[in-house]
């Protein structure tokens, strides 16, 4: 059977420094649904990437003495060492510097210009380059100086008079676009964005300039090759790159998985992907994206966090700390998706310990040592008495919970119904007293029921936690003899209670989640 294609992206990301909190944390949720989806049976491409043209490059690769491209290629090791050691699984890294990426960018805007939708003007106003957006003047806020800074990044702007450039008409797009968002209600996500989105594109659209001929950092047109694409009208062509398009050899990978089914970006670049990118889409003639997810920012001690204010730890730091499975379960449980989230050393050592480590790591201690201790090792067979197993009654409402919350890319959720399950396991245990019930001969069925019960909790939640934490989930299958979460294509299936096979043995290992002293912790920081 043919698998059904899901495709999700990741912003293509600025090159001007190293990934940081910000930069993974879009790129770990991104990798969280696009391992639940290969778990849920589905053929996922998963595109990320580096934005590399452009005035802002340029002048970074300046400041240190090199040339654009020496620049990007320096920076590029950094990005995919990162997304290694996150374990991030994406099938294409698209480098808009590549001649795949120069040739998609060509043949798009080569179309839409002969089909008329491009004109040349003349472009008077301003221009943040850090955040590479133009701003008119109303737009702009004024420093104690009185000097015009950009409303989003506060730094000053430029002033660009004259300077010729090709012009999209986007303003033809207003209302195709406020239907489109009336007819899909669910284009962008999460609500509150949408009503932002759809009150500015009320407020009436511009035509956008996308070229610049001032530098040559940049795709040159073909039907005009004195001006280079505008590194927006670069950057987003770079989702389709990344399954083919423009390519002869890619056609039908191409055909199949386009439409995305997200694309996930952060709260400040929702209008480029709500806004001009649909529009450009619909000028082409393209399918639109499903969904278009603005999640919120993360923010140390209040403030925003930032590359360019280098405020906070790198992810390697805290992978230091706490492990990768660690890691990824934080910032995909604690901060929900869609809002700003404070983070703090001190909070992720409150959810380690507590969830990772006391909770989850602890029952699998717990009841493998049990199975050790009263089944010589072996996964015993539940009697046939399958009356009072609070487990088994509460595992389909939770399962279902869970593959609900992870269809909605609601981490917290999912994670919050896997934690459940995991307290729910250590109170049955509790409340069971399995040591008492190994003093009596008579309670011997009693007793199986308990640790097989417990043993296959262990691994409904090992599965629901295998999106976040990947090696972890795949060690605690490991010692209970059940298959490695990443080999399962359908979670609703491998989610049934009861599959656990008896009579294998279970293998005791070092603390999942060792725990950790906070004190110390933060002393070294
Ligand atoms: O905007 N909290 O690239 P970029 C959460 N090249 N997420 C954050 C964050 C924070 N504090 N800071 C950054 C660009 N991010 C363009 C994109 S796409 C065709 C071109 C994440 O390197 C978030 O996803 O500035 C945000 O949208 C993105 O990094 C911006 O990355
Ligand atoms: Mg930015």
């Amino acid at each position: 059977m043919t698998k059904k294609p899901f495709f999700i992206t990741t912003p293509i990301y600025y090159v001007n420094a190293a990934p940081h909190l910000g930069t993974a944390y879009t790129t770990v949720a991104a990798d969280s649904v696009a391992r639940f989806q290969r778990m849920n049976g589905k053929d996922v491409r998963f595109v990320t990437g580096s934005d590399e043209h452009g005035q802002k490059i340029a002048e970074t690769a300046a400041k240190n003495g090199t040339t654009p491209i020496e620049w990007c290629d320096s920076q590029i090791p950094a990005f995919k060492a990162a997304w290694e050691m996150l374990d991030i699984t994406y099938t294409e890294f698209v480098r808009t510097s590549s001649p795949e990426q120069e040739k998609s960018v060509q043949e798009f805007w080569k179309k839409l210009y002969d089909d008329g939708y491009l004109y040349k003007g003349s472009y008077e106003g301003w221009y943040c380059i850090h955040e590479e957006t133009y701003y008119a003047e109303s737009d702009l806020e004024k420093d104690e100086e009185g000097v015009f800074v950009c409303p989003d990044c506060k730094r000053p702007v430029q002033k660009a008079s004259g300077e010729e450039n090709w012009f999209f008409k986007l303003s033809d797009f207003q209302d195709k676009l406020l239907a489109f968002y009336d007819e899909n209600p669910d284009f962008i996500l999460p609500k509150t964005r949408r009503n932002e989105i759809v009150s500015f594109v009320k407020s009436g659209l511009k035509d956008l300039s996308i070229s610049r001929s001032t530098f040559d950092w940049g795709v040159p047109f073909t039907f005009d090759e004195g001006h280079v694409a505008y590194v927006w009208a670069d950057a987003l062509i770079a989702y389709i790159t990344g399954i083919g398009y423009a390519n002869d050899d890619r056609k039908d990978e191409f055909e199949s998985f386009w439409p995305a089914d997200f694309h996930f970006v952060g709260k400040d670049i929702t209008r480029f992907h709500c806004v001009i990118w649909p529009a450009m889409l619909m000028a082409a003639g393209m399918p639109i994206p499903k969904h278009v997810f603005g999640h919120g920012f993360l923010l140390t001690k209040g403030e925003k966090m930032s590359k360019s204010k280098g405020n906070g730890l790198s992810p390697q730091e805290i992978v230091d700390i706490f492990g990768v499975d660690a890691y990824r379960y934080y910032f995909m449980s604690d901060v929900q998706f869609g809002s700003d989230g404070s983070i703090s050393i001190e909070r992720m050592c409150q959810v380690y310990n507590a969830d990772l480590a006391n909770t989850w790591g602890n029952l699998v201690s717990r009841v493998t040592n049990m199975t050790k201790k009263y089944f010589d090792f072996k996964v015993p067979a539940p009697s046939a008495n399958a009356a009072n197993n609070p487990m088994a009654e509460m595992c389909d409402e939770v399962c279902k919970t869970y593959i609900d919350c992870m269809e909605n890319v609601d981490f917290s959720g999912a994670a919050k119904a896997a934690m459940e399950l995991a307290h729910r396991a250590n109170l049955y245990i509790e409340e069971s007293e399995p040591w008492t019930l190994a003093k009596d001969e008579a309670k011997h069925d009693d007793l199986a029921d308990v640790i097989y019960n417990a043993l296959e909790s262990i691994r409904l939640i090992a599965i629901m936690l295998a999106p976040f934490c990947i090696s972890t989930s795949a060690e605690a299958c490991k010692r209970i003899g059940a298959a490695d979460p990443t080999e399962i294509e359908d979670i609703t299936a491998a989610l049934k209670w009861g599959q656990l096979e008896s009579g294998v043995e279970v293998e005791i290992g070092d603390a999942l989640f060792p725990r950790l002293d906070e004190d110390k912790i933060l002393t070294a920081e």
